[in-house]
């Protein structure tokens, strides 16, 4: 496994492997890997000869109060595991050479999709997503790239803007790996104590809940949401949203949708947790 720091590089290593008919999977992660982000080299490796991972931990997508400066940087032991899983290429660039204009001027906005669930609650934030994946993409130029099923609403984005600017690009979608509780795995679950990760798996039980009363008949999806905030909410989180929606639009469910998904955020102290499930 090579690490490379600069574009440059990057774009000579894989000019060899495409030359030689090689076919280029990506995992794009902000880092402090767990077992959902080497879930995603698993498939890659699946899809494609040449396995590449970039680490980077993007400003333009955290907000001016959220924890860009506290983001946990681990640089060494994310490529151990990289290095044991069988990545090809970590690509861990330096800010400036991401953003050597900085401010960027320009950046690439999904309208609709990204307006609701996260993109209420954190304004700019898939902008910034959205932005940094193209810019990623353009870098890596892969055959395909695999993103976890985990962040829902960014996977929808990040589909649709690949379809709207014709990026050749195979989208992938791997399922959410979860703690043996259930908690989704998400590198912001460190900021938890154990009893707070033991307590946060009530989050995904909720989910369940609420998909076990639909598949029992429940269409009156707003009071359903309401329900399981009120649940959410007495077990002493604070919930940003709970939303029960169409799989493909990300609109919110009427009672003819058929392929639901339930998003949903909620605090636990200052550490927001977002998780769903599909229905
Ligand atoms: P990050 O939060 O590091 O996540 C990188 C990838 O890992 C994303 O595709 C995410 O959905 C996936 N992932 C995280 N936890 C997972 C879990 N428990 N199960 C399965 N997959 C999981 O998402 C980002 O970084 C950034 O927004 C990025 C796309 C890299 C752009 O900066």
């Amino acid at each position: 496994m090579i690490i490379i720091n600069t574009i440059e590089e990057l774009q000579i290593e894989l000019n060899a492997h495409r030359q030689d008919g090689k076919r280029i999977g990506f995992v794009p992660t902000m880092g402090n890997l767990h077992d959902g982000h080497l879930s995603l080299v698993e498939v890659a490796k699946t899809k494609s000869d040449i396995v590449v991972v970039s680490l980077f931990v993007n400003p333009t997508q955290f907000g001016p109060n959220e924890d860009f400066d506290s983001y946990p940087r681990t640089l060494e032991a994310d490529c151990e595991k990289l290095e044991s899983k069988g990545a090809d290429i970590v690509f861990a660039p330096a800010t400036e050479e991401v953003y050597p204009k900085w401010p960027n001027i320009t950046s690439v906005h999904v309208a609709q999709l990204g307006n609701n669930h996260c993109g209420a609650s954190r304004p700019g934030h898939f902008d910034g997503v959205t932005t940094v994946v193209s810019k990623l993409f353009n870098m890596v130029r892969p055959d395909c790239a695999i993103f976890g099923e985990k962040d829902f609403q960014q996977i929808a984005i990040i589909r649709r803007m690949v379809s709207d600017l014709n990026f050749p690009i195979e989208i992938i979608g791997a399922p959410i790996i979860r703690e043996k509780n259930g908690l989704a795995m998400s590198s912001r679950n460190g900021y938890l104590s154990t009893e707070e990760k033991d307590h946060a798996s009530h989050l995904q039980k909720t989910l369940q809940w609420a998909k076990s009363e639909i598949k029992n008949g429940c269409t009156d999806f707003r009071q359903l949401e309401i329900e399981a905030n009120q649940k959410i909410e007495a077990l002493g989180f604070v919930p940003d949203y709970f939303n029960i929606t169409n799989q493909e639009t990300l609109a919110l469910a009427e009672s003819c949708d058929k392929d639901l998904v339930i998003l949903l955020a909620s605090f636990m102290g200052k550490v927001r947790l977002i998780d769903n499930i599909q229905i």
